[in-house]
Parts: C-alpha cells; structure tokens; sequence
C-alpha cells in the first residue's frame, strides 16, 4: 500500500484530487467510486474548483457510491444521495443519470443489490474508488465482521457507527441503524483504491489497516490485498504508524525518480 502523509486536512484532498483529475483527463469515461462523510469533503471541493477554473470535465464519467442509509429517501438531508447533489453533482458537468447511489428504499433489497452489482459491472467496473474510513476500520458500511468477500447488500451498523454519524443528525434517535453498502468484495474489484483519512481520530484505525493483520474485524485491512491502493492522510491521522518515516522516504525517493534526481550508490 502506498501511503502519502500530508501536512493538514486541505493537503489531503488537494493530493487526492491530483488522483482524480488525472485519471478524469486521461479516461473521459472513467467510472469512479465515490464516498460521503466529511472527508472526502474538500476533494469535493478541490474537484469542483477544478472543473469551474481549469474545465475538468466530468460530462461522460459514471459515478457509483458505495452505500446508503435505509429508509432515506433521495431528498432527505441526511440521505447520502442529497449528500452529493448538494456537495458534488450540482457543482460540476457529470450526467445525473450516470450517477449512482444505491437506493435506501428499494422493495427488494436483495434485487435491488444483484442488479448494483450489474451496473458496476456493465459500465466496466470501477476505475478508482475514493474510501474514506471509520474509527472502527470500516470502508463503506462494512462493519467489523463483514465478509472480506462481501458483495452489496444490507448491513446493520454498529452502535459505534450509529454514534460516530449522530453528529449529522437533530436527534441521534433519526440515525438508521441499517445500511445497504457495497461489499468489501466490490470495493476489492476497483481498478484503484484511494483511501483518506484526516484526525487522531483515525488514527488507530489506519495502523491497523496499514500495518496490522488482514482481519475482518478491520474491514479497511482487506485493501493490503489489493495491488493498487494510495492512503492519502494527514499528520494526525499518520500518528500511530509504526513506518511513518519509511513512508516519507519511499514518496521522496518516487519524486526524485520522477524528477531524473535519484542518485544510485555505488
Ligand atoms: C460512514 C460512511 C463511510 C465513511 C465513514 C467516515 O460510516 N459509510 O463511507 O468513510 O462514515 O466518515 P467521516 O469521513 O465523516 O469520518
């Protein structure tokens, strides 16, 4: 896993936007996986920044997210559709119909889940996932436990998740306590993952995903399996990794490889 520790939060998803906007430039039709909570936030921002300043173009890009709450429905200000209208799509040139969030009042959930999965799949899987993480080591909804090779489907949330996300909520009683996510399965088929992480918070939870065993206690933890995965995180958050100065050495020596800079001993 490659792992970039920036200076401060606004660091981390200017960083993280670089990953975006590059691919979006390269594959005008890329499909990317895309996450809510507050840390992808300022990627959000620095994306939209992007296409309004420089023209970044996201007219055939498809989007899926990872997951949403159940019994929200779109317009629900807590739902995580409303969530990236008001903090993404509205702001930039991508298609509403190419965007994707799973749908937290679908009859059947399990069909509704199958025919998820089929999209990702039909649009050509995705090209590169944005995570963020909770303090408990979970990617999207997959709670501590989760299979490693979970597909979408509904998920219950763990009180720790309930209390984590109540802050966005008048009343905690409002948090649903169920979840319909993308697996860790799904996640693990993304061409790229990109996972942020900003505040001591997290911290815990990113050592145990970098440098901890692969469990199913910490579903973040799967990601050492994938071949292509960037951790983009802030100080705070880089603060319990026991190889934090090895990670800085590895990014110095691939910028002075970059730059024709690297001086080979004899
Ligand atoms: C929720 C989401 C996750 C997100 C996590 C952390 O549980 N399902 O995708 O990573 O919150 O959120 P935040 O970035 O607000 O700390």
């Amino acid at each position: 896993m490659r792992v970039i520790v920036e200076s401060s939060p606004e660091q981390v998803a200017r960083m993280a936007a670089t990953f975006v906007a590059a691919l979006v430039r390269k594959k005008p039709t890329c499909v990317l996986g895309l996450a809510t909570g507050s840390t992808p936030l300022g990627l959000y921002r620095e994306l939209i920044r992007l296409h309004r300043e420089e023209g970044l173009d996201f007219s055939r890009v498809t989007s899926f997210n990872l997951d949403e709450y159940v019994g929200l429905a779109p317009s629900h200000p807590q739902s995580y559709r409303y969530f990236m209208q008001h903090n993404f799509f509205q702001h930039i040139n991508i298609d509403q119909r190419n965007t994707h969030v799973p749908d937290g009042r679908a009859l059947d959930f399990e069909a509704h889940a199958e025919q998820y999965e089929r999209r990702i799949k039909d649009e050509g899987g995705i090209d590169l996932q944005v995570l963020g993480i909770g303090s408990d080591g979970h990617i999207a909804f997959n709670e501590p436990g989760s299979s490693l090779g979970s597909r979408t489907r509904l998920k219950t949330l763990t009180s720790e998740t309930v209390r984590d996300n109540a802050r966005f909520f008048n009343d905690p009683a409002e948090v649903p306590r169920l979840a319909v996510t993308m697996g860790v399965g799904t996640i693990l088929e993304s061409r790229r993952c990109l996972l942020l992480a900003c505040g001591r918070h997290k911290a815990e939870a990113i050592r145990a995903t970098v440098e901890g065993p692969v469990t199913a206690q910490v579903t973040a933890s799967a990601l050492q399996l994938h071949r292509d995965v960037i951790a983009v995180v802030d100080e705070d958050a880089a603060s319990s990794l026991y190889r934090r100065e090895y990670y800085c050495e590895v990014e110095q020596s691939q910028q002075a490889l970059q730059a024709g800079k690297l001086k080979f001993g004899a």
